[in-house]
């Protein structure tokens, strides 16, 4: 990557990242500052263990951000898109936010929360789970072994598969959620196949939009009600539609290791009647 000058990220976006941790640094060392933040926490990490540069914090601060707000926005963002050309099945979500809406008489509070929480809403959460599967922001994960490994042959053409320690794996997240094997008819955005009559044909680990294991998402759980949170809000007030600009079908970026689009996807919003 080096070598070939290919960053992730653009390196003015870097700068101004690198000047906000820097300067944050400076001054809660030189004022001896005590905020409840992650800068925080990471230079008391560094303080315990001699082992946190600021270049180590800086990229734990970056990695945090990149995994924190694009996966989520992302996710809306295909949402939102699968609503607006999947019209009946936005018409059964505007159904159901009603309902809630009208159990909570009408204010979006603190009992909607509750509510989406405790998954009540029974359309939103195959609908956010069937986005994840077809629109996986993360294409794939890695891990390392750290252990000696044999991995045994499925069929007779297969060799067994010696895996020594150190050696590099990537999960492809995105071919899995699309292998017809496990997801028939996999571009089709189907939320059914989570219902519950249907779960069980779902195979362990070919679903895994958070990734799997101890050094899964941290925040799956949270990232999941924000979504929830945020497209109740919008569907009690508007409809999401296609307009002209809206690019069909939807096309990934090139440019990114995410799934993501390049120009948006571009919707529209039409007022909904009040309830
Ligand atoms: C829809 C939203 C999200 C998706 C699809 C997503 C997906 C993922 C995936 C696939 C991984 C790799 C897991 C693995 O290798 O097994 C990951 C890791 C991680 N995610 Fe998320 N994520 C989302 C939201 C968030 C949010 C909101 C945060 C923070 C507030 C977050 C923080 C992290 C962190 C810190 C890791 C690294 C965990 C570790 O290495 O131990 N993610 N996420």
């Amino acid at each position: 990557m080096r070598l070939l000058k290919i960053t992730f990220v653009k390196e003015a976006d870097v700068e101004i990242l690198k000047k906000h941790v820097c300067n944050t640094l400076k001054l809660r060392r030189k004022c001896e500052l005590d905020r409840k933040n992650l800068i925080q926490f990471l230079m008391e990490c560094d303080k315990q263990k001699e082992m946190l540069t600021d270049e180590a914090i800086l990229s734990q601060v970056a990695g945090l951000f990149l995994a924190s707000f694009d996966t989520p926005a992302n996710l809306l963002a295909v949402l939102a898109y699968e609503l607006a050309i999947n019209q009946d099945i936005q018409d059964k979500l505007i159904k159901e936010v009603d309902e809630i809406l009208k159990k909570c008489t009408n204010e979006l509070s603190k009992t909607i929360l509750v509510y989406l929480q405790l998954e009540l809403g029974i359309v939103l959460p195959f609908l956010i789970t069937e986005t994840l599967r077809l629109w996986p922001t993360t294409t794939f994960t890695d891990r390392v072994s750290v252990k000696p490994y044999m991995i045994q042959p499925k069929t007779e053409n297969e060799k067994p598969l010696q895996v020594d320690v150190g050696t590099y794996f990537w999960l492809p997240i995105y071919a899995l959620h699309r292998d017809p094997k496990y997801f028939p008819n996999p571009t089709k955005f189907d939320p059914e196949r989570f219902a519950d009559k249907n779960k069980e044909k779902i195979q362990p680990y070919t679903f895994i939009p958070f990734g799997i294991g101890p050094r899964g998402c941290i925040a799956s759980r949270f990232a999941l009600l924000e979504t929830k949170v945020i497209i109740f809000h919008i569907l009690s007030k508007f409809r999401i539609a296609t307009v002209e600009e809206t690019e069909m079908p939807f096309m990934l970026s090139k440019k990114s290791i995410n799934a993501v689009s390049d120009s948006g996807p571009v919707l529209g919003l039409q007022m909904r009647k009040t309830q």
